[in-house]
C-alpha cells in the first residue's frame, strides 16, 4: 500500500512521452471518459477509472509488436500500483496478455475498448460526424454489418458484456454518453460544437 497513486495529470504527461499520434490520444480520452462514466454510475473512483482506461495503451505506438507487455514494464519502472497495472494488462487479455479481467473496473475496461472504436467508427460516417446526437440504436445497426469497422473485435465486447452481466445496448448507450464528455477533444463534435 506504499504505491503511489497516478494523478490524472501524471497519467496523460506520460500518454504524451510514449504517444505522438493523434488517433491513439484520442482513443485513449474516448476510453478515459468512458471509464469515468461508467465508474460514476456505479460509485466508483472516477480517477482510477480514468487513469487506468487513459493509460492503457501506453506501449502501443512504440511497441506494438510487445502490446501489454511494454506497458507493464514501463509502469511498474515507474512505480505504478499494481492494481492499476493488473487493470491495464487485463485489457489484453487471451490477445496479448494471459491476466483475465476480474473487478468490474477490469471488465469495463476489457469490453469497452473496443467498443469505443465501433461507436468513433459509427460517429464518422453519420451525416452530423458527433457523437452529441447518436443513439445506440446507430450502433447497433452498424454492429450487424460485420464488414463495416471489420477491426473492431465483436466477440470480444460481447464477452466483456457477459463478464459484467449487463446488456449490450445499455454498454452502448453508457459509451456513447462518456464520448458526449469529451466530444470535441476527441474530434466527434460535429459541426455545431
Ligand atoms: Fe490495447
Ligand atoms: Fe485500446
Amino acid at each position: 500500500m506504499s504505491e503511489k497513486v497516478p494523478s490524472r495529470e501524471e497519467a496523460f504527461a506520460l500518454l504524451k512521452e510514449f504517444n505522438q499520434s493523434d488517433a491513439l490520444i484520442k482513443h485513449a480520452l474516448s476510453v478515459e471518459a468512458v471509464m469515468q462514466y461508467c465508474a460514476r454510475k456505479r460509485g466508483e473512483d472516477e480517477e482510477k477509472w480514468g487513469v487506468i482506461g487513459l493509460i492503457h495503451d501506453l506501449d502501443y505506438e512504440k511497441y506494438p509488436e510487445e502490446h501489454c507487455k511494454k506497458t507493464e514494464q514501463i509502469l511498474h519502472e515507474r512505480g505504478w500500483p499494481e492494481e492499476y497495472v493488473r487493470a491495464v494488462i487485463s485489457h489484453g487479455w487471451g490477445l496479448c496478455s494471459d491476466v483475465e479481467p476480474k473487478s468490474d473496473l477490469e471488465k469495463t475496461l476489457y469490453a469497452v475498448d473496443e467498443l469505443t472504436g465501433l461507436v468513433t467508427a459509427t460517429a464518422l460516417v453519420r451525416p452530423s460526424k458527433s457523437v452529441l446526437d447518436m443513439t445506440a440504436k446507430s450502433v447497433k445497426k452498424k454492429w450487424k454489418d460485420k464488414r463495416f469497422a471489420a477491426g473492431v473485435n465483436r466477440e470480444v465486447i460481447e464477452k466483456g458484456t457477459q463478464m459484467l452481466g449487463v446488456d449490450l445496448g445499455e454498454l452502448i448507450t453508457d459509451t456513447i454518453e462518456g464520448m458526449k464528455n469529451v466530444a470535441e477533444q476527441i474530434g466527434l463534435g460535429g459541426d455545431t460544437s
